[in-house]
């Protein structure tokens, strides 16, 4: 498919998840705030339409998109970093959207061929979870998807469901960037070690297990609550946190995919 005028990105991923919660749109705000530290042109659309995130988690939630004869200009949340949500819009927050699937393809339609980004280097998706309307229609109408990163928690539940997200993707033909396991371990906010609440390594195993790349684990990180709560990527307190480092690998490994590393 030929990229429309005003899409036009060298690099497109989806992040998605069978389960919800897992941590996709902490995995999406993250992977574009360090981009756009890297110097890339960075968009970050948020699909996620029932329950839009990404404004929350940047700390953008009274900024507006604007709607102008050429298109829908995107929030500028940084010199490199432009984002595009559904809470952009100016809708009351509380006030659910009922919409059926047609009219959920309109939006995300919209999203990907009106908005005027600029050049990107990379658009970053933050779906919904699941592999419902959302990720389907964006798996189809983005021009030129580099691929899918899908995220999990350790549990066997939802280690299950991000098994579905694989065989999502080779159904529909998109590639599998790789998996990612959140919520890997603990780190104590107090003498820093490493505690397994939950269990580790099952995404890796799954990785391999389906033959596509493990792109890292990242713990469990109470700043993390913290930083998304305030609006603060984690990925901006480089350091400073348990997951700053192994999200900077998670990074590397997705730039290495797209042939940017
Ligand atoms: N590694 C982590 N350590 C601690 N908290 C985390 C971690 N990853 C995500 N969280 C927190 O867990 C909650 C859910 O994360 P997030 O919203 O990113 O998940 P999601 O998969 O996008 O959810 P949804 O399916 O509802 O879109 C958030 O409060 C987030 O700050
Ligand atoms: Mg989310």
């Amino acid at each position: 498919m030929e990229q429309s005028d005003k899409l036009n990105a060298k690099h497109c991923l989806v992040v998605m998840s069978g389960k919800g919660g897992v941590g996709k749109t902490t995995v999406a705000v993250n992977l574009a705030q360090s981009l756009s530290l890297l110097g890339k042109k960075t968009g970050l659309l948020d699909v996620d339409l029932h329950g839009p995130n990404i404004a929350k988690m940047l700390g953008i939630e009274s900024r507006r998109m604007q709607i102008s004869e050429s298109g829908i200009i995107p929030v500028e949340v940084n010199r490199n970093l432009k984002a595009v949500s559904i809470a952009l819009s100016g809708n009351n927050p509380d006030q659910p959207i009922i919409w059926r699937g047609p009219a959920k393809s309109t939006v995300i339609r919209q999203f990907l061929e009106e908005v005027q980004w600029g050049a990107l280097d990379y658009l970053i998706i933050d779906s919904p979870p699941g592999t419902g309307d959302e990720p389907l229609s964006v798996c189809q109408m983005a021009p030129r998807l580099d691929g899918v990163i899908i995220v999990t928690t350790p549990q066997d539940v939802a280690v299950l469901d991000a098994r579905k997200s694989v065989l999502f993707a080779r159904e529909i033909k998109v590639p599998v960037a790789g998996i990612i396991e959140n919520m890997s371990g603990f780190v104590c906010p107090h003498c820093r070690k490493d505690l397994d609440i939950f269990k580790k390594g099952e995404g890796r195993k799954a990785a391999e297990d389906l033959n596509v790349p493990f792109l890292g684990s990242v713990p469990f990180c109470a700043e993390f609550v913290d930083s998304a709560d305030r609006g603060i990527p984690f990925a901006m307190s480089s350091g400073e946190t348990a997951g700053s480092e192994p999200f900077m690998k998670i990074v590397e490994g997705i730039r290495k995919f797209t042939g940017d590393a």
